[in-house]
């Protein structure tokens, strides 16, 4: 039965990568894609962005002649930025033997240009050694901005007056921060579309592209049982968890300009929250997707500073080890009152979710590191077995647990009969294990959108109205904190943040999970 079911998995595994084929059309066969990754010396390129090229050419889901080119400021051969790239490459998804060779195939296939961020010289030069390696074929070119976003603008503008292709499409995969609120993002925008067009910039958030959030979709709309609880009729409230176990360890200097609410909740949670409460969309084209989670995100009622809670973590010492207080690193200004973790409770105003509390957690330096959503259903009405449910009755109802990670999982909390003559009641789970129920590994989320990138797919990219919906709920909150100067309140590094985030969550009568 075993290997019968090893090889349904492996059935199902190759119709998956068939189907993934299909997102390059036979004439594009024989095109040319060049990756340019623009920062290409910098930490994401590094840690995320050279890794998942990597793990797609491994996997055969690169086209044929593909190019990956390092830019940046810092001075490298090619033989340099393959060392550089080399060192954090994995064959995690290889259990034979031939990751080696595909390693040095792969890094055969990467090089590197130096040049400044806003040198047209430099992009021009660029321009020429694609040429090169584009011998005269349709030339399709992305480039990754992996800078910070102070110099968003003028890589753009080098990138499409002087490296764009002449012949095939240009996309520029743009990373967070869009701005820093409503001004600052429709500016950026603005300042986007005087080189490119809506089309050619893929917004990332990384969530989207992370296995269960992807499924969300799934889950709601190709299985009968979920969609007719899926309102405020059986959902008494739900939880969007961010958490990590570490602060902001080498990033305090960027953190301090934004703080948790624009760096996880207003982008990350956020999405979530969209997909997750979104109507069912007309088809699965990426339009019709973004315009659904417009839709939400503008149905929102405007956040109100007292149902939000914010929170820094300080340090102290455990068992001899020290835990650094947020405003110990050396590049955050001393007094900083920037939020490490943030609670707040959202409402969506549509008669699908009125009255329903979506309450968001999300924080640095907490017990452990986590991101989930979870969803607490209502009491069963005139329940004949409430005496059996124990004094603990509250907890009592089901709740649907989506782990996003780590050790991705979804599970339903049921009652359930304790085996035996006596009529006892417990709490168990039907649970979905991912590490149990699939043998393949799953991908990096910037895999997948690297993939749907090339292959022009925007379901998983920021549209602008989107993004100008999720700055417009969450500016006038910001800046209120920001004017008032809330003093976030003090939690210890490994706790589980602020007291006062379980008093906002009891107004509304909430358990956090
Ligand atoms: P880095 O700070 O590592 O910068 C990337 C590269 O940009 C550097 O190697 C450097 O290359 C160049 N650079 C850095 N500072 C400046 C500057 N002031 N002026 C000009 N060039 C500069 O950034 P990350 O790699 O961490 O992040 C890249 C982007 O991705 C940012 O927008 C960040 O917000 C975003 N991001 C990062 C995440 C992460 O985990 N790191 C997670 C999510 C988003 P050189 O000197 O060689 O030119
Ligand atoms: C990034 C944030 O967008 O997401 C970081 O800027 C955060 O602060 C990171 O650590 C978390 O991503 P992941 O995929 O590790 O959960």
């Amino acid at each position: 039965v075993s290997s019968l079911e090893e090889l349904k998995d492996e059935l199902l595994s190759i119709t998956a990568s068939l189907e993934e084929d299909v997102r390059f059309d036979i004439k594009e066969k024989e095109d040319t894609v060049s990756i340019t990754v623009v920062g290409a010396s910098g930490d994401l390129a590094k840690k995320k962005i050279f890794p998942a090229l990597f793990a797609l050419y491994y996997e055969d889901c690169l086209p044929k002649h593909f190019t990956v080119f390092g830019y940046a400021r810092s001075k490298m051969t090619d033989a340099e930025l393959r060392v550089m790239i080399s060192r954090t490459l994995t064959c995690r998804i290889d259990k034979s033997e031939n990751c080696g060779e595909k390693m040095e195939q792969f890094l055969g296939r990467c090089f590197y240009h130096s040049g400044q961020y806003d040198s047209d010289e430099g992009f021009a030069e660029l321009d020429t050694k694609l040429k090169v390696h584009e011998v005269g074929r349709v030339s399709n070119r992305l480039f990754y901005l992996s800078i910070p976003p102070n110099i968003f603008i003028d890589a753009v503008r080098c990138a499409s007056t002087s490296a764009s292709s002449a012949n095939g499409w240009t996309r520029v995969i743009v990373e967070k921060p869009f701005g820093r609120d409503s001004e600052s993002s429709a500016a950026l925008t603005r300042d986007l579309k005087q080189y490119l067009v809506e089309d050619q910039i893929f917004r990332i958030d990384h969530y989207l592209g992370k296995e269960l959030v992807e499924n969300l979709s799934v889950l709601r709309f190709s299985n009968l049982i979920f969609e007719p609880l899926w309102s405020r009729q059986y959902i008494r409230n739900v939880q969007f968890i961010f958490s990590e176990n570490f602060g902001t360890e080498g990033r305090g200097g960027y953190f301090d300009n934004y703080g948790i609410i624009r760096d996880i909740m207003q982008n990350h949670l956020l999405q979530i929250l969209a997909l997750f409460a979104m109507e069912t969309p007309v088809s699965l084209d990426a339009e019709d997707i973004r315009n659904e989670k417009v839709k939400v995100l503008r149905s929102m009622k405007p956040l109100q500073l007292d149902d939000v809670v914010v929170g820094q973590y300080k340090g102290h010492t455990e068992g001899g080890v020290t835990y650094p207080a947020y405003t110990d690193d050396k590049t955050v200004p001393k007094g900083s009152l920037t939020p490490t973790f943030a609670a707040a409770a959202l409402f969506i105003n549509n008669a699908r979710w009125d009255g329903v509390p979506f309450l968001m957690k999300a924080g640095k330096a907490l017990g452990s590191k986590r991101a989930e959503i979870r969803v607490q259903f209502r009491h069963v009405p005139g329940n004949l077995f409430k005496t059996k449910l124990g004094p603990d009755h509250d907890r009592s109802t089901n709740e649907l647990v989506i782990r996003v990670q780590p050790d991705e999982a979804i599970y339903l909390k049921i009652n359930n009969k304790v085996p035996g003559l006596s009529m006892r009641l417990d709490r168990s789970n039907l649970n979905l294990h991912y590490a149990a129920r699939y043998s393949k590994e799953i991908p990096d989320a910037y895999e997948r959108l690297l993939l749907d990138a090339i292959g022009g797919e925007r379901r998983l990219f920021i549209r602008s109205d989107e993004l100008d919906a999720a700055w417009a709920l969450f500016t006038p909150l910001l800046k209120e904190l920001e004017e008032k100067k809330v003093e976030p309140e003090l939690y210890l590094y490994g706790s589980e943040g602020p007291v006062k985030a379980h008093h906002l969550a009891y107004r509304y009568k909430v358990q956090w999970g």
